[in-house]
């Protein structure tokens, strides 16, 4: 069996590389029919810092091919995904098409296989903001419409998919998010130097992440994160790997002296951020998949959203989403603590059930 899998954005990368090792683990064992995973890179995320290193570090098959579609507009980026992926999918001829979360690049893999007639698998299907101004959210409503074998990370993902008449083929198989944060949590304490190259001290600071167009090219949610971290920042250290993205706006919107009392730094390792993550105080992101990791490695979390899709994590006490307003952000992280536990995410082998899955279907 041929499974062509499609990923171009960081979280994409962590995801995949779980699901690659259960792959090379289901061939060991024996079991019938044998895999060959061949993976198309779409070239969304291209900087080192936010690819090479991830496929490195985490031992992920080099893709067969990248197809280097870069930054652009979305329509832009995404009909050059479409057009690369599709002469892909037609030479190499897979069995399935395997896409994982809300990225354009996933959209652009769904699309292109669902067309030429070939089963997709979606991992992290079913999750949803409800906000159609996010192109994630529009990304995860059409992925879901067209894709074969629905592989949902919770209960309330499958509940979501069955309010929009998706019922077959549609499986919680736990989070494949949090098999990595087991197995990468523990590399994470022998391998990862950040603590000690940054100068931080265990439980001392707060690390944040901040990426999303509805935060970053909004100057006026942009400039009330920078000015709520800041007065976290009188009285925590605040350490803060900063995306390309967010970089730019900040340089253009002329914000570089309301983020002066932020310690900005580059984008980090996996390994490192799980390290930075286990070791914080208190987490300050937009990211959907760090909201979850907080709570893998028993942090607190602050959502700078209006909603979220990960509702189990703010019901079970250890989110709190305020958006991007300065008041509410250096609040919410004031009285942020620990919640109770969720039963949601699986036992660490969802990755292992999205092999045995495709390989049932
Ligand atoms: C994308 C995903 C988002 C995901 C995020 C993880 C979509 C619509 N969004 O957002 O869901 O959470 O990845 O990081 O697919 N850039 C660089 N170097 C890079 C990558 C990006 O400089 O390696 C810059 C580009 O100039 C680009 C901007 O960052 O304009 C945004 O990149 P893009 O891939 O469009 O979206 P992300 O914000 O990364």
């Amino acid at each position: 069996m041929k499974i062509l899998t499609v990923v171009g954005a960081r979280p994409q990368f962590v995801k995949a590389a779980m699901v690659s090792r259960a792959v090379i683990l289901h061939n060991r064992e024996g079991r019938s029919p044998g895999i060959t995973e061949e993976i198309v890179h779409t070239g969304q995320h291209y900087d080192p810092g936010m690819s090479q290193v991830f496929f490195d570090e985490m031992s992920i098959p080099e893709p067969a091919v990248n197809l280097e579609v870069g930054s652009g507009p979305h329509g832009e980026m995404t009909g050059r995904m479409l057009e690369g992926i599709e002469k892909e999918i037609l030479s190499r001829e897979p069995d399935w098409v395997l896409v994982y979360g809300d990225t354009n690049s996933t959209l652009a893999g769904a699309l292109a296989a669902a067309k030429l007639h070939v089963p997709v698998a979606h991992v992290e299907a079913g999750m949803r903001s409800f906000n159609k101004r996010m192109p994630e959210e529009i990304n995860r409503v059409l992925t879901d419409h067209v894709s074969t074998l629905l592989l949902c990370p919770t209960r309330a993902a499958v509940a979501n998919l069955a309010r929009e008449g998706i019922t077959r083929n549609v499986h919680a198989i736990g989070d494949v998010m949090y098999d990595a944060s087991l197995v990468f949590g523990e590399i994470a304490g022998k391998r990862s130097g950040a603590l000690e190259r940054l100068g931080l001290a265990a439980k001392g600071y707060a690390l944040v992440t901040c990426h999303r167009a509805e935060n970053t090219d909004d100057a006026r949610r942009l400039g009330g994160i920078l000015d709520g971290l800041s007065r976290v920042a009188a009285g925590l250290p605040v350490v803060f790997p900063v995306h390309p993205r967010t970089r730019k706006r900040i340089a253009q919107f002329g914000y570089e002296d309301r983020a002066r009392a932020i310690r900005m730094v580059e984008p980090v390792s996996f390994v490192d951020m799980v390290r930075l993550e286990q070791k914080a105080r208190v987490i300050v992101t937009d990211s959907g998949g760090v909201q979850k990791e907080a709570y893998f490695h028993g942090v607190p979390c602050v959502t700078l959203r209006d909603e979220t899709e990960w509702v189990e994590t703010v019901e079970a006490g250890w989110n709190q989403v305020v958006g991007a307003d300065a008041d509410r952000i250096a609040a919410a992280v004031a009285r942020a603590c620990p919640g109770r536990s969720i039963k949601e995410y699986g036992d660490g082998h969802a990755s292992e059930l999205v092999v045995k899955r495709i390989v049932g279907s």
